[in-house]
């Protein structure tokens, strides 16, 4: 019945004409073909439901964020909030006033600038290959699959480009809330938004956050569920209040087209689609989620518990 829905939903998709615009301030993501759409679903009996292009991959971009934020607070736990606030913004996802309004304490870790000060933090005084190496490893473990890989040339791509994220980097550290040099960080930083997995992997790879994971725990619940939290207020950025209006689950978006969706205790939710909307979140991933959490009942503001169609209320 789930694949049913789900079916249906990525029929309804294909078929829309408005795909929204693919990112192009990143050359290399300039030339994706927006015709593409993929929909995957993990649910805490182990099982897995897709569509689409599923096994196609994207480029993870900003839900790269959700994992660096993942492993500095189990490294630095409370003490990562004295450089990084945790409020929602009003402002695009790569705002520099912002940074100067907030006096180089980003509002929250999944905007560029506080990204970049969790990539520092977790770099520590270290090397950026090994930082890496450690993101690919909890990635890769939390979905199983050691496949994962980043791309270079869409690192490359970015390294180029990203003259907003210079200028960001540049004034944390004008502001003494940046550790390392400007060129390792955003070298780093760089790698990890250009990692790349498909939307069935990425599915598999957010189970942690709806604590559905078999095995050990990834990372402690009371960061499971701050992290959460932070997806649903800041996740879409100056769009987050508009998508928690539609969907109404955590998430966090990236400007490759994907978004990772959490049920939490229920299901972990990626979709694909790599044309965007005016906040630079997918358009057809934002509308396949809203109509998929309206079928089944998802919104953590639903009057009524959440029930998978098909399974009785335990
Ligand atoms: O820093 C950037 O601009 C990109 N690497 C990531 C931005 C992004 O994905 C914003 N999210 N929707």
């Amino acid at each position: 019945m789930l694949q049913t829905i789900i079916d249906e939903i990525g029929a309804q998709m294909r078929g829309e004409e408005d795909r929204g615009k693919v990112a192009d301030y990143i050359p290399e993501l300039s030339c994706i073909d927006p015709r593409q759409f993929a929909l995957s679903v993990c649910l805490a009996s182990g099982e897995q439901f897709s569509t689409g292009d599923a096994d196609q991959h994207f480029s993870m971009q900003s839900i790269s964020k959700v994992f660096t934020l993942a492993i500095a607070l189990g490294r630095l736990g409370e003490g990562l909030w004295r450089r990084v606030g945790r409020e929602p913004s009003n402002s695009a996802f790569n705002s520099i006033v912002e940074v100067e309004l907030s006096a180089g304490r980003p509002r929250n870790p999944f905007m560029n600038a506080g990204a970049i000060l969790v990539t520092d933090a977790i770099l520590a005084k270290g090397v950026p290959r090994h930082t890496l190496a450690e993101l690919l490893h909890f990635i890769r473990a939390a979905a199983g699959d050691d496949s994962i890989l980043i791309n270079p040339v869409v690192a490359a791509s970015e390294k180029a480009t990203g003259d907003r994220n210079w200028a960001l980097a540049h004034y944390l550290r004008s502001c003494g809330n940046l550790t390392n040099t400007v060129d390792l960080v955003l070298g780093t930083y760089f790698h990890q938004c250009a990692i790349e997995l498909s939307c069935a992997q990425l599915a598999r790879a957010g189970r942690f956050l709806a604590g559905i994971q078999s095995g050990p725990p990834l990372i402690a619940a009371d960061n499971v569920r701050n992290i959460n939290a932070l997806m649903m207020t800041c996740g879409h950025y100056d769009g987050s209040g508009e998508f928690a209006f539609r969907v109404g689950i955590p998430a966090k978006s990236g400007v490759g087209g994907g978004i990772l969706a959490v049920v939490p205790g229920a299901a972990s939710i990626a979709v694909w689609s790599p044309g965007l909307n005016s906040f630079g979140n997918s358009k057809l991933g934002t509308q396949a989620l809203e109509l998929l959490s309206k079928r089944l009942g998802l919104s953590l503001f639903e009057p009524e518990p959440f029930r998978l169609p098909g399974v009785a209320a335990a």
